[in-house]
């Protein structure tokens, strides 16, 4: 396999793996220890924060995890059973990156949903996402270890963005696009009470892949912050071809705007 040296991120193109390839198991979940003879060259801090960066932008749904409050307040209408206080719950939510200067991603907050629920009540929140590469575009088409491929965790609290956000930033416009369904709940909607939020960005949590060749591990929030709009536009993930930026996406995109009748 080629080594490419390259100050964006595309030396991960090095770790595209078949199953016939994986690392020695001591380095599957962790990096090697510095002295270690590595056969790759391990992407930097800065050049994971910008595949996660680009992850953001290009996946549109992630977990939200919240705690439930410990609280005794009833919630009869759910059933929710009184040992679960203190307990994380892990929920599909959308998510949008409408706020590019920052990385904080969006989030539309519906009042009556468990996560949201939970924040009311308290809890921070963690955004946890993956990236799932257009696996028809590997040439040649071949399986791919899920265990290689980057996911990370963005953990915080969330902050209703105001009027004169929502409005001069174009919320609605952004995430609709992302997410041209979530248009029948959006705040204002007559059947759900729904708002605008931000997930203020703490920390990060990275596991680029495998750890012979993919960095695992913590990434600064000013790493995270300084990631340039250039940077993710230059940057390939895995499995994404050299058109790069609108390319296969953008063929997504488009099929989903023909099909503009959503089945809710
Ligand atoms: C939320 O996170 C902050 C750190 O960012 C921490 O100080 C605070 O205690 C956390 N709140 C709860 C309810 O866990």
């Amino acid at each position: 396999m080629k080594m490419r040296f390259s100050v964006t991120c595309l030396p991960f193109l090095t770790s595209l793996v078949s199953t016939s390839s994986l690392p020695p198991s001591q380095y599957i979940f962790s990096n090697p220890a510095p002295d270690v003879q590595k056969s790759y060259r391990i992407p930097t801090i800065h050049e994971s924060a910008i595949q996660a960066r680009r992850i953001l932008h290009l996946e549109t749904i992630g977990t939200l995890s919240t705690i439930f409050p410990s609280s005794s307040s009833p919630f009869i209408a759910e059933n929710r059973p009184a040992d679960v206080s203190g307990a994380p719950i892990g929920l599909m939510d959308y998510f949008g990156d409408c706020e590019p200067d920052t990385g904080n991603p969006t989030i539309l907050a519906i009042s009556i949903a468990t996560s949201f629920k939970n924040v009311a009540a308290g809890s921070n929140i963690t955004l946890s996402l993956r990236w799932h590469p257009p696996f028809s575009h590997f040439k040649p088409p071949r399986h791919i270890s899920a265990a290689s491929l980057p996911r990370f965790s963005l953990v915080g609290h969330l902050e209703d963005l105001n009027e004169a956000e929502v409005k001069s930033q174009d919320v609605a416009k952004c995430f609709v696009k992302y997410h041209p369904d979530a248009a029948a709940w959006l705040p204002g909607n007559k059947i759900h009470e729904s708002k605008w939020a931000r997930l203020v960005v703490k920390e990060v949590y990275w596991i680029g892949g495998f750890g012979d060749r993919a960095y695992i591990g913590w990434i600064p929030l000013e790493e995270w912050k300084s990631v340039t709009k250039d940077e993710v536009e230059k940057c390939r993930l895995p499995g994404e071809t050299k058109k790069g930026w609108n390319s296969w996406w953008s063929v997504f995109r488009e099929d989903s705007e023909e099909n503009s009748a959503w089945e809710l």
